[in-house]
């Protein structure tokens, strides 16, 4: 199954939870972004420079720990599921994700990874580009105060300086980005249930998911994916 929304739309909290109750695998998609991301910073490349991009892309590995109770993110086989936590990652994940050479990559290894299907994979374009055919999709949005508020709370303890309004416009330059690039960009899946999650408990989510689930399941008398 597929979940996509913005940045802070509580995305990974509600992915995990479901793939527990599931006794499903769990892919978060935006980590191997942040992991690319993660190197290109590190080696000073120009996240614009298309042949410098696949120079990186050709010699880089990254793999997902898809266990949804600890989940982790190796990077030429480093553990990196810590360092890519920042603000600073996810801005230059937001920008080397707008390259199609590098979204042309993930997407085949996050389909190689999703073979067999029993897994809840959340991202942006999950549920329109990478998984079309997946039986539930889920658009997942918040209003932009609260996702800031969350995202926020994630990282003041370890980004000493932050405040809420840097993390704000922080967090709506990254949806603009997502949401106006050429290639995949953030949107919701015809198909999709969009779930508001201002004024939801994260529990309250995934109930709502896993009664879309039931349903899905009970109209096609088989496990969905
Ligand atoms: O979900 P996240 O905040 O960890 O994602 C970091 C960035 O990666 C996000 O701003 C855009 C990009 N991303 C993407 O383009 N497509 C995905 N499927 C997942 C993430």
């Amino acid at each position: 199954m597929a979940i996509d929304g913005p940045a802070g739309a509580g995305k990974s909290t509600v992915a995990k939870a479901v793939a527990k109750r599931l006794g499903y695998r769990y892919m978060d998609t935006g980590a191997m972004y942040r992991a690319l991301a993660w190197k290109v910073m590190r080696q000073g490349v120009d996240p614009g420079d298309e042949s410098a991009l696949e120079e990186i892309l050709e010699s880089t590995e990254v793999d997902l720990g898809a266990d949804a109770a600890s989940p982790s993110v190796m990077l030429d086989g480093a553990d990196v599921s810590g360092a890519i936590r920042t603000a600073e990652v996810g801005q230059m994940a937001s920008r080397v994700s707008g390259m199609g050479i590098v979204r042309r990559r993930m997407a085949d290894l996050q389909r190689a990874m999703g073979r067999g299907g029993c897994i809840v994979a959340e991202g942006r374009d999950m549920g329109t580009v990478v998984f079309p055919d997946a039986d539930v999709k889920i658009y997942l949005d918040a209003s932009p105060e609260t996702r800031a508020r969350r995202r926020f709370k994630e990282l003041a303890g370890r980004e000493a300086g932050l405040t809420l309004e840097a993390t704000l416009a922080d967090v709506m330059r990254r949806d603009r980005r997502d949401k106006e690039r050429a290639v995949a960009p953030l949107r919701q899946a015809d198909d999709a249930l969009r779930i508001d999650s201002t004024t939801l408990s994260a529990s309250a989510v995934v109930d709502r998911i896993l009664r879309e689930i039931d349903a899905k399941s009970n109209e096609d008398g088989r496990t969905v994916s």
